[in-house]
This record gives structure tokens, sequence and C-alpha cells, in this order.
């Protein structure tokens, strides 16, 4: 044993769902995450890892089972929105309109912060980020435990997020104390978060709610990119993030299927290709081939590309190609922020 290392030697219990026992279960789930414990849970975008939020033991204890970096804040949910009250010190007028208008749903929004919530949790900023999950066991097990849930993805830190919850225990199996098992989620990649302490709202994260939904609403967005530091950014983003054990390359353009076709067939170890259908049909047979959707069916895209990513690990590829051919509006945008930050080799054919 490395001394000063964490030992990890939990029984992880996983909770199986269905319509007939989920109130049941999280009403027990909700009883554990009151004391303290951590109890990964489904929500519409990715599982989460939750813990009482204002338990600083609890939140650190996140923190270690993730391996995350303590500066790295995370996501308090709440099951309605009257609860934001209790973490958020006010709510500007645009985070009402947003929360009236994507509450329950795939999206975040970061407000002044009130001291009940600790450092911990935060990061240490002055901000929290809070968000109420469009999912019914969600939304039991944060009612039953009576306190707001800190919740990041519940996978090792750099992991792509867990979309099942064998994904969970995958990663994290033995260090957490339960997994309520809801089957494999709907989005497939995780909420949108969006910083509304200034007088613009800066988008921080693409995710589950698209750009063009948030304009619609609420008009001017700025959007942090790592090139103009005068814009506000989540911490989170200097970290490295998504990656399977592979080494991914992302291709980019008019000519993917050409492009792909040469670099799996000059690759000497196993190959996986991340296709969307359109380019699929042009490639031709090799390697592990997996289709994400249609280019213009960027639901299935997004809802894919996570549990794809972990698909080609367990079928120990060794190099992943994937074909950057789809749409970036709506959830396209956050697909492709994903596999972006995936790749370590990103190739625009003309
Ligand atoms: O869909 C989701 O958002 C999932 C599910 C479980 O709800 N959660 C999730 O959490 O993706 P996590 O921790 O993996 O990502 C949270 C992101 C990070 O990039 C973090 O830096 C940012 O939100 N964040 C959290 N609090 C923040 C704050 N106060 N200011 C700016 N960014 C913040
Ligand atoms: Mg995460």
């Amino acid at each position: 044993m490395i001394p000063g290392e964490p030992i990890f030697s939990k029984s992880t219990r996983v909770l199986h769902i269905n319509q007939n026992n989920t109130l049941e279960v999280c009403r027990f789930a909700g009883e554990v995450i009151r004391r303290g414990e951590l109890v990964a849970f489904p929500t519409e975008t990715v599982y989460g890892l939750g813990a009482d939020a204002l338990n600083q033991q609890a939140v650190r204890n996140i923190f270690s089972a993730k391996e995350r970096p303590a500066d790295n804040p995370l996501i308090v949910h709440v099951s309605n929105t009257d609860e934001v009250k209790r973490v958020a010190k006010n709510t500007p007028k645009i985070a009402q309109v947003l929360m009236d208008a994507f509450w329950p749903g795939p999206l975040t929004l970061v407000l002044p912060r009130k001291n009940i919530v600790p450092d911990v949790t935060t990061g240490g900023l002055d901000t929290v980020a809070v968000r109420m999950p469009d999912h019914l066991a969600a939304l039991e097990l944060i009612r039953e435990a009576g306190v707001p849930v800190a919740a990041p993805s519940a996978n090792t830190s750099g992991k792509p997020s867990p979309t099942t919850a064998q994904h969970v225990m995958d990663d994290l199996g033995g260090r957490i104390d339960m997994i309520i098992d809801g089957g494999r989620v709907v989005i497939g990649v995780e909420s949108t978060v969006i910083d509304v302490t200034g007088n613009i709202p800066v988008l921080l994260r693409p995710g589950g709610v698209g750009i063009e939904e948030l304009q619609e609403i609420i008009g001017r967005i700025r959007v942090s990119t790592p090139e103009d530091v005068s814009i506000p950014r989540s911490p989170g983003v200097k970290y490295t993030h998504y990656s399977p054990e592979a080494t991914v390359v992302l291709v980019t353009g008019d000519g993917v299927a050409g492009a792909i076709r040469k670099l799996a067939e000059e690759y000497e170890g196993k190959v996986g290709l991340l296709l969307c259908r359109e380019t699929a049909e042009t490639v031709g047979d090799m390697g592990e081939k997996i289709i994400l959707g249609s280019r213009n069916d960027v639901e299935s895209i997004a809802r894919n590309l996570f549990y794809s990513l972990r698909l080609l690990d367990k079928q120990h590829v060794e190099l992943i190609i994937a074909d950057g051919s789809f749409s970036v509006e709506g959830v396209g945008l956050a697909a492709m922020n994903r596999l972006k930050k995936a790749s370590s080799k990103l190739i625009h054919t003309g």
C-alpha cells in the first residue's frame, strides 16, 4: 500500500428500479445520502455520483472516489425550483426565465452562492452551479434525501461519462455505497452549463439544451472559449476529459470517408470506427465499426457517443477513428465538443 493513498473496500450495492419500486428504492437511497454516503443515480443526461451537497466530508468522498481535482466544482441538484433559494444568494431574472423554460431538464445555471454551501462543493468559488434533472428516480432521490445533492458525472475523472449503471460499476465499484440502476440514459451527454451572474449570460459548456434553444428564449449569449480570457470559464475545462483507453483521432471535413479508410488501413493495431451512417456506407468493411446515427440525427449521435467509446474499450481497440461529419446543431454541438476533447489528434480533410 502507498502511504496516504485512500483504501477503497466498500461493497457497492446495485438496486434496479422499475415502474413498481422506484419510490421505495429512492426513499431508501435518500436515507443513504442523508447519512453522508455516496449514491450513483441515473439522470436524463448521464449517471451522477450523488452526496449531500452541504456535508463537507461526504463531498470530499466524491472527489476521492472519482480522483477528481479539488478545484473542479460540482453541480448541486434540486428537485424543485424553490430549493434553489437554499443554495443561491439570489436568482437573477434571466435565471428564472431559463428555469421556467427548461427545468426539469439538461440545463445547469451558475448562480451567486450562499455560504451554507461548503467550499469543497464549489471548489472555493463564490458561485454555485444548480440543476433540476428531468428523471423520476433522480427527482425522487433528491426529494427523499431532503438536501440538495451534489453530483458530478459518475465516472473516474478523465474517462467518458457513464450512460449505464454498469459503466459506473466499472469505474467506481468498491469505492461508493450504492448504484441505482435505471437502465441506459436518454440524452447521453451532460447538461448545458450557463453562467447567469453577469450582464450577458455565458455558455460555459454545451450540452443537452442546444444554444439555439437558449438564444430563442434569452437572446444574446457569449460563448466561453480558451482563446478569449475576458470571458468566464469553468474550472473543469482545463482538465483532460472523456478519454477512453484507446487513442482517439477525429476526422472532419468533406473527405471523411476516404481519410478514415486510409487511416484504418495503415494502422497495424486493432482499430475501432465511430461513424455516421452516411460515412459507413462508403467506408466499407474494416475494423470494429459502430454507427452512431445519421449525420443530422444529432440526438442519436449524442446518445451513442460515450456509450460507444466505452464499448470499443471493452473490445480492446487501440485506435478509435471518429467521424466528425455530423451536424453541430442542437445537442450535436455538445457531441462534437466531447469528441474533440476525447481526441489526441484532429484531421481536417478538404
Ligand atoms: O448532466 C450533468 O450535468 C451531469 C449530471 C450528473 O447532472 N453532471 C455533470 O457534472 O456533468 P460534472 O461535475 O461532470 O460537470 C460539471 C461541470 C464542470 O465542468 C464544472 O467545472 C462546472 O460544471 N461547474 C460546476 N460548478 C461551477 C461553477 N460554480 N462555476 C463554473 N463552472 C462550474
Ligand atoms: Mg464529468
